[in-house]
């Protein structure tokens, strides 16, 4: 069964009178596993497919099957629970907490799922804190932070729940290629050792260098899907 399911999938925004069509029929089957990024030209509805596959927003039509679950059936409290188990969001621009440190935005996306030993909570955030290379950071503030800081504190926050999926909207958007590179490797091991599923959305051509499916989105459509060795 695959992991994620979506087929015909539509998302018009409404502006006013103006019906803006962001995905116009999206088929698409995600197995456990993948490592796959989606690209395509700035309005081609990258961030409207992630938000909708998180649960962050909903499709105007069409179905989403995550998990064995259909999406469209559950209500608001269902779709939360997928989110916040389920799914770590990177988002394009950062959703720090600005009043807690880098280390408690990463250590409260674990709190709020489940209780944990204080010290291997602590042990676990250290670590992934480490792991996208903000030792010696963690008790500052977002707005102490370079973008790219930011950028790798809600790296961090994402990874550090283990979610069976992550999705990462242009995740190396504001990293220098060596931060990026070091960031990318986590979650290449995390997919090697978790069997974590991830979908970036990206232009960047080191990110695509990584993925081992590319998927072209052109109007809110799919153009062109491959896989590769
Ligand atoms: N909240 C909204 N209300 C109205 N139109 C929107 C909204 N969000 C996105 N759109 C429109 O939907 C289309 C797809 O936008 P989307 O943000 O998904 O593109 P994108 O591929 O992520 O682009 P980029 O590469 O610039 O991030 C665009 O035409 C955009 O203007
Ligand atoms: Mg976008």
């Amino acid at each position: 069964m695959a992991l994620l399911e979506l087929q015909g999938v539509k998302k018009i925004y409404r502006q006013g009178k103006i019906e803006v069509p962001a995905l116009r029929g999206i088929d698409l089957k995600v197995e456990t596993g993948e490592f796959t990024t989606v690209f395509g030209p700035s309005g081609s509805g990258k961030t409207t497919l992630l938000n909708i596959i998180g649960c962050l927003d909903k499709p105007s039509d069409g179905r989403i099957r995550f998990d064995g679950q259909e999406l469209g059936a559950m209500d608001q409290k269902g779709l939360a629970m997928i989110r916040r188990h389920q799914v770590g969001f990177i988002f394009q621009s950062y959703n720090l907490i600005p009043v807690l440190t880098a280390y408690e935005n990463v250590e409260f996306a674990v709190r709020l799922i489940n209780k944990h030993d204080d010290k291997e909570l602590r042990e676990k955030v250290m670590k992934i804190l480490a792991a996208v290379g903000l030792e010696g950071l963690e008790n500052r503030k977002p707005h102490e932070l370079s973008g790219g800081q930011k950028q790798r504190v809600a790296i961090a926050r994402a990874l550090v729940k283990e979610p069976k999926l992550v999705l990462a909207d242009e995740p190396s958007a504001n990293l220098d290629s060596k931060t990026s590179e070091e960031v990318l490797q986590v979650m290449v091991k995390m997919n090697r050792e978790l069997g974590t599923t991830f979908i970036f959305s990206t232009h960047d051509p080191r990110v695509m260098d990584y993925a081992r499916r590319l998927i072209e989105i052109r109007d809110g459509l799919i153009s062109k899907d491959q896989r590769r060795g």
